[in-house]
């Protein structure tokens, strides 16, 4: 089975592949990534020499390159990871969500298309964030109508539409999974989790926005990981499938957790970790609630997180504790520049 992973060197990519390569030997993996600022190929490092991993560098913005390595690929799956990410940075510059999440996923469509495209199955991973914001109760299912708060959202939502479009109008094999917020090993530190744990390691403010009480579902990459093995598994095609880590938590009740366990592993009194936490001002359009009902894919696909809250932060703590160097390495001259152009005009708020 020759598997296509596009976003490799990304934060889940970069999981998927560290778990799959060495466990699936029956799977030959050609990973491509444009290695933008978020992306890094020594995450990679523990694959890189394994006999069935390969790794090209590829901007899915170019077709005709697209196309010429989807078809020297030859794959039997595509999974496709790549994506701008960040709700932030698509607030502050949307331009490279739509050229890479929109027009990047058309090109990827197009080129297996001209490949033997009734048999290549196409898995698009996607975000919770297309369904928009819930209030206090409620949980996103499969057929909660698109409603994207953030240009990021909105780009995603338009990659899945036209990914069921490709099912439906030249039959392409596609299955979408939408999940919850991720966290774990190798996320990039400008997300919450991992952004948190540096400043409290750095004893640095800890930027909670508004008043902290917006609602995320909190899924650890690797039960994301084994969702979507069981979909590429056991689902079917032309479905979407939600996948969540039945993990609610406010963002300040999580920052809170967090400052306690950095706290717990360097000795430091909880006081003085907790006493980091600052209130910014609001991301605009801050969707309040995101929670996932994720019954389908355990019905159909018999997949359940394995992890609970306390084992996943643990684990994520203890991991970015234990990589420092990874951090001080990824976190030079561009992310300088991007911690002061998204936090300056917050403080005060
Ligand atoms: P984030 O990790 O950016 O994921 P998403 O926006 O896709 O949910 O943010 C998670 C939550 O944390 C979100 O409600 C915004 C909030 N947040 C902060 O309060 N401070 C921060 O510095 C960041 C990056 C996020």
């Amino acid at each position: 089975m020759r598997v296509l992973v596009t976003g490799g060197a990304g934060f889940i990519g970069s999981n998927f592949l560290l778990e799959s390569v060495p466990s699936r030997g029956d799977c030959h993996f050609i990973n491509v990534d444009s290695l933008s600022y978020a992306a890094n190929i020594r995450n990679l490092d523990a694959i890189a020499s394994a006999p069935n991993y390969e790794f090209h560098r590829l901007d899915l913005r170019d077709r005709d390159e697209t196309r010429r390595v989807v078809e020297r690929a030859a794959p039997d799956i595509v999974v496709h990871f790549a994506a701008e990410s960040h709700v932030d940075r698509s607030i502050l510059g949307p331009a490279a969500f739509i050229e890479s999440n929109i027009v990047g996923t058309f090109h990827l469509l197009e080129a297996v298309r001209a490949q033997k495209q009734g048999d290549i199955l196409f898995h698009h991973v996607s975000t919770d964030e297309v369904y928009g914001s819930l209030g206090p109760t409620g949980y996103f299912v499969e057929t909660t109508p698109y409603d994207p708060s953030s240009p990021y959202s909105a780009s995603k939502a338009a990659s899945d539409h036209l990914v069921r479009a490709y099912h439906r109008t030249y039959g392409l094999r596609a299955r979408l999974t939408n999940c919850s917020n991720n966290y774990g090993p190798y996320q990039f530190p400008e997300k919450l989790i991992p952004l948190m744990i540096k400043n409290a390691l750095a004893n640095q403010p800890l930027p909670v926005y508004g008043k902290g009480d917006n609602v995320r579902d909190w899924l650890y990459v690797s039960d994301h990981v084994s969702a979507i093995w069981a979909v590429i598994e056991r689902g079917r095609d032309g479905e979407t499938y939600n996948v969540g880590g039945n993990n609610e938590s406010t963002n300040l009740a999580l920052v809170e957790r967090l400052c306690r366990a950095v706290a717990h592993a360097t000795g430091r009194s909880e006081a003085d970790v907790l006493g980091l936490i600052t209130f910014v001002k609001d991301r605009p359009g801050h969707d309040h609630r995101y929670a996932i009902d994720a019954e389908k894919i355990r019905r159909e696909c018999g997949w359940s997180p394995a992890e609970t809250p306390e084992t996943g932060l643990a684990r994520t703590v203890g991991w970015y504790l234990e990589n420092q160097t990874w951090v001080e390495s990824i976190t030079s001259g561009e992310y300088k520049k991007w911690l002061e152009l998204n936090y300056s005009e917050r403080t005060g708020s």
